[in-house]
């Protein structure tokens, strides 16, 4: 069984104007997929859809077997834990503190007071720790997160979307605001969380090669449709023309 599994969903904003047509697609236990496509394909709705931040106007999602879009409150914030995700703009809280910022992965498995109150366990924040030891950025873990440099800062969000133990982690667009370097960097972590810890991810990416470098699948989307759905191997440059439509040329001379 698929840990995911998307059934014809189709989502739209405003009457009319359909974002997401009839969309279909799986994704296995420990398989690495990469969403690719012109921006304004689908790609952040679709993700947002999975773990229920929009809400779909019809499908199914299958989350473990069990459908994502009927969940009631208490189910969907157990569905919440089980999916981490990672931003663009690493949606960190700027004042407090990288260990403060992992810990809030936490959140999910706690009553809101004793989150607030930042009650945390030892074992918890030995596990924070691990984390961002293993991300390389041990050092900075009493400093605010407002003085760490982007590419550090997208490591204490994925330390945070680990430290929920989560079965699959979502990523919008993880490198769109990186340099060169620092998203090769998290694109090794991305990569390795699935290699070495076993854990799914789903990955919106803009860049086509970035996608085939570190894809074990591609998922290609345009207009709300997909329309490639492969290994990277099979993804040639009039398939890539097909998905990024007029905006290929741009993307393939530059
Ligand atoms: N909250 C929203 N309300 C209305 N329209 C939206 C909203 N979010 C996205 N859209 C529209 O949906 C389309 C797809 O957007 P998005 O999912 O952000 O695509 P991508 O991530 O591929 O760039 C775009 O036309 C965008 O303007
Ligand atoms: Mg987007």
């Amino acid at each position: 069984m698929a840990l995911l599994e998307v059934n014809g969903i189709s989502k739209s904003y405003q009457a009319n104007i359909q974002v997401l047509r009839n969309i279909e697609f799986s994704v296995n236990a420990g398989e690495f997929v990469s969403i690719i496509g012109p921006s304004g394909a689908g790609k952040s709705t679709l993700l947002r859809c999975l773990n229920r931040l929009v809400e779909v106007n019809s499908g199914e999602i299958l989350f473990n077997g069990l459908d994502v879009t009927k969940l009631k409150r208490k189910e969907l914030r157990q569905l919440r834990t089980n999916i981490g995700m990672v931003f663009q703009h690493y949606n960190l809280v700027p004042r407090l503190t990288v260990i403060e910022n992992v810990l809030h992965g936490r959140f999910g498995y706690k009553s809101t007071l004793a989150g607030m109150l930042g009650h945390f366990t030892e074992e918890e924040k030995e596990k924070a720790f691990s984390l961002l030891k293993q991300m390389g950025i041990e050092e900075h873990a009493y400093k605010r997160c407002d003085q760490l440099s982007g590419g550090q800062q997208q490591r204490v969000g994925i330390c945070r979307a680990l430290i929920q133990n989560p079965k699959l982690i979502l990523c919008d667009e993880p490198i769109a605001s990186l340099d060169p370097n620092a998203s090769k960097v998290i694109m090794d972590h991305l990569r390795s969380i699935t290699t070495d810890l076993g854990i799914t991810c789903l990955v919106n990416l803009h860049q086509v090669e970035v996608a085939q470098d570190n894809s074990d699948r591609i998922i290609g989307l345009n207009k709300g449709e997909v329309i490639f759905d492969g290994k990277p191997i099979r993804l040639d440059r009039t398939m890539i023309e097909h998905v990024y439509g007029m905006e290929s040329r741009e993307l393939i001379t530059v």
